[in-house]
């Protein structure tokens, strides 16, 4: 069955199909980067906008790329939460006109439940990930580490208690006029940078309940605000020894929350997802742990996509799940937000 996938979440607009929940036969993503560039942000305004410009050439590039015609089509899946609320509409409104307009079946999707379930459509990969596994969810709107027992069923573990991490990189390259997106430059930097150069404050959230929860704003703060108190006297303060003490200050914290979380459940397998999870440091650093195998979505499958979007709608669709016309956005989801104390 070919499922058609609508992502409008953010400020990318991507649409693909994919065929039985796990080949993708066409993916097509409308960037914004450009448009959002000046600000060095997304400008949720601009994104909605924008988006109602693309959805359509978009859908009409997706069936061509795929060879098909909207006949041929079996469900139509759409991210409906959570996300920006202008930008969820148009992807909503978009699928709900062509699920009455082809007769096919509705399916509003969870946008954090999608990035997921995006290594099962990892076309190198011969075998099929097995559930349970450890869900490592990075962008820049969530950071969740969760047991993920099956496609649409996860215990959240541990969240962020304030800033998401890729908003922390996005936010530290904004203030420091590093670039946009933030998160690639700062990864191009720290390449040649020294993350020695700089010690940056770890949180320390380790007790209770939040013992695998994540804080950002501290970091921010000292790299925004007060960068020269951690500085190594004998290093220099560039952009790029900047990028590669913060980088690995960030990840690192992640780290020790995943490997703790790894040995309290006994998850012997790590699934990482969104657009952090293309870093290259987080990449390697992963990699290198014994006590588990980690298992990334190829790089164009991290960041936000619509094949996700199918995939798992298909999987929704299978099972009977339908949406009515009267799906509605929803641009929070409390359960994957701790908060503090
Ligand atoms: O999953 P995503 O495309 O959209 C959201 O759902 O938020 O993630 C976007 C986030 C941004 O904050 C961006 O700076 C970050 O992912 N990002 C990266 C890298 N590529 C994207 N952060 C660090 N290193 C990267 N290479
Ligand atoms: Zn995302």
């Amino acid at each position: 069955m070919l499922i058609l996938g609508i992502e409008s979440s953010c400020d990318d607009c991507s649409l693909a199909i994919v065929e039985d929940g796990r080949r993708i036969v066409a993916h097509t993503v409308a960037s914004q980067v450009e448009l959002h560039r000046p600000y060095d942000g997304v400008v949720p305004e601009l994104a909605s906008r924008a988006h109602t410009e693309l959805i359509l050439p978009t859908y009409r590039e997706t069936l061509r790329r795929a060879g098909l015609g909207p006949e041929q089509l079996g469900g139509v899946a759409v991210t409906s939460r959570p996300g920006l609320s202008g930008s969820l509409v148009v992807g909503v409104a978009f699928a709900k006109a062509l699920s009455f307009g082809l007769g096919l079946p509705l399916i509003g999707v969870d946008h954090i439940l999608a990035h997921l379930y995006a290594p099962q459509l990892d076309s190198t990969r011969e075998y099929r990930l097995e559930y349970p596994f450890l869900g490592v969810l990075v962008s820049g709107g969530h950071t969740l580490i969760c047991k993920v027992n099956e496609f649409d069923s996860i215990e959240v573990m541990g969240t962020t208690i304030d800033d998401a991490c890729g908003e922390a990189f996005d936010k530290v390259a904004k203030h420091l006029g590093l670039g946009y997106p933030g998160g690639v430059v700062i990864d191009r930097l720290a390449r040649t940078g020294n993350p020695a150069a700089f010690r940056f404050p770890s949180p320390s959230l380790h007790k209770g309940e939040h013992r695998y929860d994540v804080s950002y704003s501290g970091l921010k703060t000292a790299v925004i605000n007060q960068l020269e108190q951690f500085r190594d006297p004998a290093c220099e303060a560039s952009h790029e020894n900047i990028a590669a003490s913060f980088e690995k200050a960030a990840v690192d914290m992640l780290l020790t929350r995943v490997v703790r979380a790894a040995r309290d459940t006994g998850l012997q397998r790590v699934v990482a997802g969104g657009g952090v999870a293309a870093n290259t440091y987080f990449r390697e650093a992963m990699g290198q742990h014994t006590e588990f195998t980690v298992v990334f979505p190829p790089l164009e499958l991290c960041t936000d996509n619509g094949a996700m979007v199918a995939g798992i709608g298909y999987q929704h669709i299978m099972r009977g799940d339908r949406s009515g016309l009267d799906l509605d956005v929803s641009s929070r989801v409390p359960r994957f937000r701790h908060t503090y104390p």
